[in-house]
């Protein structure tokens, strides 16, 4: 796969960057050069990528059977180039910031929108400050906003506080805040859905996604009406938002002081987009409910060890949904469904490792040692 590097150089004092893709074996256009019609974007707004959308919907091999639904498939957005769905987002917010002449950007976040916001912001040469709630951001996302050459101050408050921080910080100072209540990333997470529906044929009967600050599921939200709009689909899906019980603002109706949870990308108490998640959700005659962390553990372990899939817990909380759902006793047949999995389950080292392994042992570098541990001798 041939990806084009980006000139960056200066028309009028203001800082331009386009990339050279036109190689005719360059395989990735990226999602401002493929949906251009579909986002904001102007003459004047820098066309780059650095490997964003175009991510596999794959189809369930074991999981499906126990849901008895039609097909069953997973929205694989850890294949982002930074590991997470943030990235489609974030290439817009960057290009129109850009586009602006902003030198410099800022996000809070619980890990991988600062991940994501690093990486862009490198390969655009901006300054980048990350405002990180202390202890709560999975080891291998600080360890990427750290290789990326971040600017990152940890805060000793939740992801909430550190929001209310990175907004009065871009209200006072030349910095564009980045995060999912910057409206260009919303338009460029509705790619998703585009993508979704391209790959059916259709919208699919279900989506499953996890919330946590409720940009992404008004996001594909927006993406299936446009898209419906311009009958490129038939139909809505149902959407199905889960949050982590202990942290479910949305479910119990009122913010959450101290949320709690394992599944530390949805570790929210008071969502930025609640009202629009919430709009969505009834839009599409759907819910937004909850999951246990004991639940969102068995998803993820379910998804690594039936799927191939290594996704990151918060990510597993929409498969945790479907097999609630499908516990309960609703009725899937003839459905189609795809869940969102939203980031990769490297990020999250330490949970990882919490895994017990079917099998595992050390022994001497000889064939019939390995032949011994494999019940082959
Ligand atoms: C892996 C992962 N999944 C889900 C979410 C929740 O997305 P949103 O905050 O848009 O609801 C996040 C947000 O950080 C995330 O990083």
């Amino acid at each position: 796969m041939l990806v084009a590097c980006a000139e960056k150089f200066t028309i009028n004092g203001a800082f331009r960057l386009e990339n050279h893709n036109n190689s005719p074996n360059c395989m990735i256009n990226g999602i401002l050069k493929r949906y251009k019609e579909y986002l904001p974007i102007t003459g004047d707004t820098p066309i780059f990528t650095i490997g964003e959308g175009d991510t596999p919907l794959v189809e369930s091999a074991n999981i499906s059977d126990s849901i008895g639904c039609a097909s069953l498939h997973f929205k694989l957005e850890g294949c982002n180039p930074t590991g997470s769905f943030k990235d489609r987002g974030m290439v817009v917010a960057v290009a129109k910031a850009l586009e602006r002449g902003v030198k410099s950007i800022a996000c809070a976040s619980t890990g991988n929108t600062s991940a994501s916001a690093a990486a862009y912001g490198a390969y655009c040469g901006l300054k980048t400050t990350l405002i990180v709630p202390k202890g709560n951001v999975a080891r291998g996302k600080l360890a990427q906003a750290v290789a990326y050459g971040a600017h990152i101050a940890i805060v000793d408050g939740s992801f909430d506080k550190a929001l209310e921080i990175a907004r009065e910080l871009c209200l006072k100072h030349p910095i564009e805040l980045v995060n999912s209540v910057n409206p260009n990333r919303i338009e460029g997470q509705k790619t998703a859905a585009f993508e979704i529906v391209e790959d059916l044929g259709d919208a699919p009967d279900h989506l499953f996604i996890p919330v946590g600050n409720a940009g992404n599921i008004v996001a594909y939200w927006k993406g299936f009406v446009e898209s419906r709009r311009r009958e490129d689909c038939n139909k809505l899906p149902i959407l199905n938002g889960y949050q982590a019980e202990g942290a479910a603002p949305i479910v119990i109706g009122k913010p959450v002081d101290f949320p709690e949870t394992v599944a530390s990308a949805i570790r929210i108490g008071n969502p930025a987009s609640w009202a629009k998640a919430v709009s969505a959700r009834d839009e599409s005659g759907g819910i937004i409910d909850s999951v246990t962390d004991d639940e969102i553990l068995a998803a993820y372990r379910l998804l690594a060890s039936k799927e191939g899939v290594f996704c990151e817990p918060a990510s597993a909380a929409s498969v945790a949904g479907l097999l609630k759902q499908a516990k309960s006793g609703i009725d899937f047949s003839g459905k189609k469904i795809v869940c969102v999995l939203t980031g990769n389950g490297l990020k999250d080292p330490d949970i990882a490792n919490e895994i017990e392994p079917t099998s595992i042992g050390e022994y001497a570098a000889e064939l019939e040692s390995v032949e011994e541990a494999l019940s082959l001798a």
